[in-house]
């Protein structure tokens, strides 16, 4: 397996800016609490009745709101990355679809975009217009893990064999800030792996855990502990500061299941720190 692994050169931030990558997480926790209690008054029988829907209701009035803000800067190498989707995509979260101009409409064929925030699904299809996909999109509330995405996908006739849970469906699995929230996040990457075709590439746009004491910084790894005991999972949709999505793709790939690994790592010195590139299927 040939490997390009995730060594990256990035100046040294100045105090000033290390300052404000330890601290910008708490803002937006503030903000997703604010759309919480929001949606509480407003849906208060969700919130005893399918708490799951109620915290992507949540997350969604969360994104409606602050989504197209948050995409305005993305991490180095995003817009190359994504202008290569090809083929047969599935779309993992896209949220309101402020990505979706990244794509190249003239490379792929159709577009899944999987995503459980319903309320988010208008806004969705609208980007996608605006994008040039129009029908080539097709909006699917439902999760990336198995138990919710198998079915949506046998109901789109996508599945070669509905029973034993079809592989090799998709050219391109696009996951951006997306893995970090999925929940049972190695049964969810292997249900992803298993739906790429042999030669498809999964592309990948993921904050992850800071890898101190193996390279990282140690004050953003303390902060990345503190967030997530202040609660930022539960406030943000099931959000993990401190997952080790790479490591996670390459288990449930399994030795040789990539042929390829590229990816990038950035934000030495950041509580949000990303990976970046894509992981091809051998
Ligand atoms: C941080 S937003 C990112 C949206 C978009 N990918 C972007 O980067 O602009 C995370 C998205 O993942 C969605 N999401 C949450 N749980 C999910 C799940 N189990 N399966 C698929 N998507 C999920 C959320 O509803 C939200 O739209």
């Amino acid at each position: 397996m040939s490997q390009r692994q995730t060594a990256h050169i990035e100046e040294p931030l100045s105090i000033r800016e290390r300052f404000e990558c330890y601290v910008s997480p708490p803002q937006l926790m503030v903000k997703a609490i604010y759309f919480y209690i929001l949606t509480f008054f407003s849906s208060p029988s969700l919130f005893f009745r399918d708490h799951a829907t109620f915290r992507h209701k949540a997350f969604g009035a969360l994104w409606a709101r602050y989504g197209a803000a948050m995409s305005e800067e993305m991490p180095e190498g995003t817009i190359p990355l994504i202008a290569t989707a090809q083929g047969v995509v599935l779309d993992i979260g896209p949220g309101s679809g402020t990505q979706l101009h990244l794509f190249d409409p003239s490379k792929v064929t159709k577009v899944y975009g999987v995503e459980p925030a319903a309320d988010l699904i208008p806004e969705l299809i609208r980007n996608a217009e605006k994008a040039g996909l129009g029908t080539k999109y097709e909006a699917i509330v439902a999760g990336a893990e198995s138990i919710s995405l198998i079915p949506a996908l046998a109901k789109r006739n996508l599945l070669h064999n509905p029973e034993k849970g079809s592989t090799g469906i998709f050219d391109t699995i696009v996951t951006i800030r997306v893995l970090c929230g999925v929940p049972h996040n190695e049964e969810t990457a292997a249900g992803l792996f298993r739906l790429l075709k042999p030669g498809g590439r999964l592309l990948v746009v993921e904050h992850v855990v800071q890898p101190y004491p193996k390279g990282g910084d140690f004050i953003a790894k303390r902060m990345q502990q503190l967030y997530m005991l202040f609660g930022w999972w539960y406030w943000l949709g099931g959000c993990c500061l401190d997952r080790d999505t790479e490591q996670i793709l390459r288990k449930v790939a399994g030795k040789d299941g990539w042929k390829e690994v590229n990816l990038k790592f950035l934000g030495r010195q950041h509580a949000i720190p990303y990976i970046v590139g894509e992981l091809v299927k051998a």
